[in-house]
């Protein structure tokens, strides 16, 4: 674990603090933030002229280390004033992390930009965001350098503080992530399961191979014979809402995928390791929610196993029969987050009656195809959760991208010998059957939305917010923003 869990608020006078590094703005036309005029006044003029010297512009994505009284400042180009947006603060704060790391400065206080409504929570969240090193496997002191202490000058402290924790749940998520195939496992997410559960007074039930077996759930138990490695069917239930319906999030946990029997090409292979990112989101919630605790229920379920092609493994031409009694027709051993999910999904609405179901999953490569690592796919079958999902998107800044599920595209799942099979048509609109195929699984009338985080959750270019090119935890925030958090 290498990034800040706690960010503090301290109203102190900048000069007073003890901070190795100050934080301060600049807007593109020429314009310094409170912060920075405070410093230039006690300078006599000396930030603004040493702005002029080295000839910042104030433009998003430029700064420049000024000394004042001996003591660095970092000034951060925040672009035009107009635009500046809580976006932009999350972005300019995580920058801020980075810079300090990058010079080795332990701890770093940014200004809490002036915003309508607040950058406290923002700037509290990019610092931690910021903050994230995966550094886990470096074992020489040299390649280790880590942020001890942050703050946001004069911040509001209860939504500092939110943003620390929703942060640092994020983070959370990515360590998970980033962990190679051989240390996050089925019982590895189990247990952070069960931890989480544990400090959040929630309840947890994890169930083996043979019990999920012998519940029915044929579609993870056939994705799970290809592989010794234990798998896991994880349940965890949050009460924080009395007797009001729950939430539901169900989250892909393939800890690694092969492709199975249809195997995968060799080159990126690797990246498979993160074809649990789904159940990063699901866990990255619940760590929050078990520090926040809201007032609302939440049911999580995670099923989790690898995908590979051991001398039990299923076969392309087999037929399966997922919890909800549907038979499914496997063409292709690859798709197989869709099988693990018929079950999690048909589990959610058997047993619980949810107000609206979310799942999380690595689902397609045709998502990337489609919307790059800029935006996850989403696909549902209720207009209101929908637009519910773009306006948490447009809170957060988290990109989502409507893709349609109309009849047509469902009538490509179904099977000739079984009820569906779990490909569609052959280079067509692949995240969209993916979606077509799970809607199967979804109890009717279940308000439902599907996020295809395959090209989000990892891999996008490396920027203040993400660490090198890895994990994400994409969405997480969108999600408890969704939740009323
Ligand atoms: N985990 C993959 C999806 C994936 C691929 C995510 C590449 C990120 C990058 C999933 O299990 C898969 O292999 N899907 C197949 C489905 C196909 C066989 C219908 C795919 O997308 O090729
Ligand atoms: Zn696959
Ligand atoms: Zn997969």
């Amino acid at each position: 674990m290498s990034y800040l869990t706690e960010i503090s608020c301290s109203m102190n006078d900048w000069k007073k603090s003890n901070y190795d590094l100050i934080c301060v703005g600049l807007y593109e036309e020429n314009e310094l933030t409170p912060l920075a005029m405070t410093i230039d006044t006690h300078a006599n003029g000396g930030l603004r002229s040493a702005i002029q010297s080295v000839k910042l512009s104030g433009k998003s994505g430029k700064n420049e280390f000024i000394l004042v009284d001996d003591r660095p400042v970092l000034v951060l180009g925040l672009g035009k004033k107009a635009d500046f947006d809580l976006s932009n603060a999350r972005n300019v704060a995580a920058t801020a992390a980075r810079q300090a790391i990058a010079r080795k400065f332990s701890s770093v206080a940014v200004e809490c930009f002036p915003l309508e409504g607040g950058a406290d929570q923002a700037v509290s969240e990019g610092l931690v965001l910021g903050s994230y090193q995966y550094l886990n496997y470096k074992t020489q002191d040299k390649d280790v350098f880590e942020l001890e202490s942050a703050a946001v000058l004069g911040g509001d402290e209860s939504q500092v503080a939110k943003g620390a924790v929703i942060a640092a749940s994020v983070c959370y998520a990515r360590d998970l992530e980033n962990a190679p195939g051989n240390s996050t496992t089925p019982s590895k997410l189990a247990e952070s399961a069960r931890r989480i559960a544990k400090t959040g007074g929630m309840k947890v039930t994890i169930l083996d191979r043979e019990e999920f077996t012998e519940m029915g759930m044929g579609a993870l138990a056939a994705v799970a014979s290809g592989t010794d490695e234990p798998p896991k069917f994880i349940v965890v239930e949050y009460n924080g809402g009395g007797d009001e319906k729950p939430v539901a999030l169900v989250g892909k946990g393939l800890t690694f995928d092969s492709g199975g029997i249809s195997i995968k090409p060799g080159a990126g292979m690797d990246e498979m390791k993160f074809d649990m990112c789904g159940s990063g989101v699901v866990l990255g919630v619940l760590k929050a929610v078990s520090t926040l605790k809201p007032k609302f229920n939440l049911v999580c379920v995670i099923p989790s196993t690898e995908n590979l092609s051991g001398g039990k493994a299923y076969k392309p031409g087999d037929i399966l029969t997922a919890y909800n009694g549907k038979t499914i027709e496997v063409l292709n051993t690859d798709a197989e987050g869709r099988l693990i999910l018929a079950d999690g999904l048909s589990y959610v609405s058997k047993h619980y009656d949810p107000e609206y179901i979310l799942d999380f999953a690595t689902l397609t490569g045709a998502v990337l195809v489609a919307l790059g690592h800029i935006a996850t796919g989403v696909l549902g079958t209720d207009d209101d959760l929908m637009n519910r999902v773009k306006a948490a998107s447009q809170a957060t800044g988290e990109k989502v991208w409507e893709l349609p599920l109309w009849d047509e595209y469902c009538e490509q799942v179904k099977s000739k010998i079984a009820d569906v099979k779990n490909v569609g048509e052959a280079r067509q609109a692949g995240t969209i059957a993916g979606a077509a195929f799970l809607k199967e699984f979804v109890k009717e009338g279940i308000p439902w939305v599907h996020f295809d985080i395959a090209g989000t959750a990892w891999g996008g270019k490396e920027s203040p917010l993400v660490y090198q090119q890895g994990a994400t935890g994409a969405v997480i925030r969108l999600v408890l923003n969704l939740l009323g958090i």
